[in-house]
């Protein structure tokens, strides 16, 4: 016998035990669309995934599997099977994936994306209770109350005139000069320098991070910078880089010269640069880690903040009783005398409810994104390690079985009795705006003192006057990782009081 026959035979077994394998995997995979080969599923997603997700799982189910060109995806809107993937199995859904632009622009050393290792867990105990803590917190309210004075006053100025407001533009404005004076003692709204690349930096980052990369899914573009992306996040990362070395350096300098008596608050910067001098740190912090740190807090907190108060407006635009309703109770628990403040909110339940409701069909976060680090059973399939988990936020808000007429806004559905327990701290799988477990959002409590006293500060001053023909807000989305209007918002604040900060 030849040799010829035998290869021929050896080789169709093995290639027969291959196919059989993949065919084996696949049935166990949850329920899918025919893909097509190298794309995958690529053809059937749009510009919103989450929108494209919604679309495809009225057709195959709660949890249904995806290829986006080379990569594996799961993908569920159902708060039981959430529950069993982010609860049940957290530890093993407890990294995310990432892409080059984000590897590049956060040094490799982002908190956010950081898998679940000694790195992340110490930044975890760092950032929840040093500097996102409660004292922290409480530390910094100057910065906060002194800030919402500044919007307040600033509308205040533009209705004496009848002018109207890019209040898309004030309130990321707002969220930026919170977050980076927080940070770095920087305000990012004055003109010029330091405070103006911060800003345009940190919308550039937002933009190219929702942004799609071929080259990051289908892996015979992976060498190439078909979309010129490389090449815009490498500039990117070199003019971030150079801002905050020149800060840091400047700040180190600082602390040099500093005399012991000098009392000031600490702001971030300072108490990270403490923790990477310091030797008996139990990991050592490096300039690297700080600037991610940074870049994390200013992508992951300010455009989720604003977003989260202007959709919430534009729906109290929408809706002039619930505006009517949420200013009465202003009106009574605080008056028109003085200004809204944050130890109001735990007395002011129909704001926190507007927020609850805005978060449902609003989550500024649409798609929580995770990745399995083994294996993992859920009901009758196989997650397999690697695969990309997205929890859709959005079809989860809409899903008419979870909530009755789910395309209305209609915040007293979380005052009835079946409602009134849930929250937005990550134990209530059918309204996860800030995710759960722990990769949860620890900016959760700096979020939920800032935005609602905003609001009510907003609408306890003004009405606001839409400019549009019909007097209606547009409530369209913009595509992208996370979910902004597609039109900014823009009207004219007509006052209806003037508490005594404006006096
Ligand atoms: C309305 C405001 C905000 C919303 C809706 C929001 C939402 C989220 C969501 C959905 C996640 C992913 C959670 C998960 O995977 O389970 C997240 C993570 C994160 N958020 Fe927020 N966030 C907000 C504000 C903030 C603020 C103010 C900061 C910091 C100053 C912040 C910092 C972070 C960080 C660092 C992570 C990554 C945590 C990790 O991977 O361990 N967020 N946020």
């Amino acid at each position: 016998m030849t040799l010829q026959p035998l290869i021929f035979y050896a080789s169709l077994f093995i290639l027969s035990a291959l196919v059989l394998k993949a065919i084996k995997h696949s049935r166990r995979l949850p329920p899918s669309p025919w893909a097509l080969p190298i794309v995958g599923h690529l053809h059937l997603l749009g510009p919103s995934l989450h929108h494209s997700f919604h679309k495809l799982s009225t057709r195959y189910g709660p949890l249904m599997s995806i290829r986006i060109g080379s990569v594996l995806g799961v993908v569920t809107s159902s708060p039981d099977v959430t529950k069993e993937l982010l609860k049940t199995n957290d530890v093993t859904f407890a990294a995310r994936n990432s892409s080059a632009a984000i590897e590049c622009l956060t040094y490799n050393s982002s908190f956010a994306f950081a898998p679940n290792g000694p790195y992340w867990q110490f930044m975890k105990k760092l950032t929840t209770v040093e500097l996102l803590g409660s004292r922290t917190l409480l530390q910094f309210l100057p910065i906060r109350t002194n800030e919402l004075h500044e919007l307040i006053r600033f509308l205040f100025e533009k209705s004496k005139s009848g002018g109207s407001v890019n209040i898309t533009d004030e309130l990321l404005k707002f969220t930026n000069n919170i977050i980076s004076q927080m940070m770095l003692s920087i305000r990012c709204s004055g003109k010029g320098g330091q405070a103006e690349e911060c800003r345009t930096l940190a919308r550039e980052v937002t933009e190219i991070f929702g942004e799609f990369n071929i080259s990051d899914v289908i892996w015979v573009f992976k060498s190439f910078d078909i979309q010129g992306f490389r090449r815009r996040f490498k500039d990117i990362h070199r003019r971030f880089d150079s801002l905050l070395e020149n800060i840091i350096t400047n700040r180190e300098k600082l602390r040099k010269e500093k005399k012991e008596s000098e009392e000031k608050v600490k702001d971030l910067l300072d108490i990270l640069l403490d923790v990477l001098e310091n030797q008996n740190s139990e990991i050592k912090l490096t300039r690297d880690h700080i600037k991610a740190l940074f870049l994390d807090f200013l992508t992951a907190g300010t455009d989720t903040s604003s977003m989260t108060v202007e959709w919430a407006l534009a729906e109290l635009i929408n809706h002039p009783m619930v505006l009517q309703k949420a200013q009465q109770e202003i009106d009574q628990v605080v008056g028109r005398n003085r200004l809204v403040q944050e130890s109001d909110v735990p007395h002011l339940p129909y704001i926190q409810v507007i927020i609850k409701e805005s978060f449902r069909i609003h989550p500024p976060i649409p798609l929580l994104n995770r990745r399995a680090l083994e294996d993992c059973k859920i009901g009758n399939y196989i997650i397999p390690k690697g695969t990309l988990l997205f929890v859709n936020l959005w079809s989860m808000g809409r899903d008419p079985e979870t909530w009755k007429n789910p395309l209305e806004f209609q915040p007293e559905r979380f005052l009835s009795e079946s409602n009134s327990e849930i929250d937005v701290r990550g134990l209530h799988y059918r309204l996860l705006p800030f995710g759960t477990g722990r990769r949860g959002c620890p900016g959760l409590s700096l979020a939920m003192q800032e935005l609602p006293t905003t609001l009510a500060a907003m609408i306890q001053c003004f009405n606001f006057k839409v400019t549009s023909p019909d007097g209606v807000v547009d409530m369209s989305e913009r595509p992208g990782l996370s979910s902004p209007r597609a039109q900014d918002l823009v009207c004219v604040p007509v006052a209806r009081c003037a508490p005594s900060i404006v006096n």
